[in-house]
């Protein structure tokens, strides 16, 4: 619990006019907390986040704050979570992706903060997927999204980057957006695709590299 001297934190600030070394940000991070996770029904799940500006960037806080999520998301074993589901209405959301029983064909991408994500195309293709949210534990939603996005975002350092991407990668992305934006994926659900954890992992069973899709397994009813 090493708190930083606030020369180093004047001479990260004078960094910060351009972009940040990761290294000087390391000094000042403390060991990083399982944050309490909002759930539905909460108003800050509802509400449009704001903007992140550049100036946070060299706080402690920002930077332990970004160290917080990213350890309550892999203490959940989630492949993504947005500030907002931890009560902070801000612009960041956290992907991390990994191939797991649950999703075989998942490529290994992050743990990454994506700061101020903007989406600068989408592709006209949508593609079906079961979700789950680490704000309505127990619940599955088959949800339509789209196959990629085109996105640019800053990262914890300052920099700008723009990206595609697709298919499980792009899921994540846009379902963490949508936190950004208020939106939860129950709100994407057309007509009545919701399940509990139990039956998903039934569904999981009988159709494994499909990720249970709806079709096979109600074909059999
Ligand atoms: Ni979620």
């Amino acid at each position: 619990m090493k708190k930083t001297s606030s020369k180093k934190i004047n001479k990260i600030s004078k960094k910060a006019k351009n972009t940040l070394n990761l290294q000087d940000l390391q000094v000042q991070i403390r060991t990083p907390k399982i944050l309490k996770v909002a759930e539905l029904g909460h108003e800050v799940l509802r509400r449009k986040a704001d903007a992140v500006a550049v100036e946070e960037l060299v706080s402690p806080d920002f930077q332990d704050l970004i160290e917080d999520m990213i350890a309550t998301l892999k203490d959940s074993s989630g492949v993504g979570i947005a500030a907002p589901q931890v009560y902070e209405s801000k612009r960041i959301m956290i992907i991390h992706s990994f191939p797991s029983p649950r999703y075989p064909t998942a490529p290994a991408f992050g743990p990454i903060a994506l700061i101020n994500p903007k989406i600068l195309s989408k592709s006209a293709k949508k593609v079906d997927g079961w979700e789950g949210c680490l704000s309505f534990p127990g619940i599955r939603g088959f949800v339509p999204r789209h196959h990629s996005v085109e996105i640019e975002y800053t990262d914890r350092t300052g920099k700008k980057f723009k990206k595609v991407f697709k298919d499980f990668l792009a899921r994540i992305f846009q379902h963490e957006f949508d936190h950004l934006e208020g939106i939860v994926f129950l709100d994407r659900i057309k007509g009545k695709d919701i399940i509990t954890e139990k039956e998903f992992l039934k569904l999981m069973a009988a159709t494994p590299l499909k990720g249970g899709t709806k079709s096979s397994s109600r074909k059999k009813k």
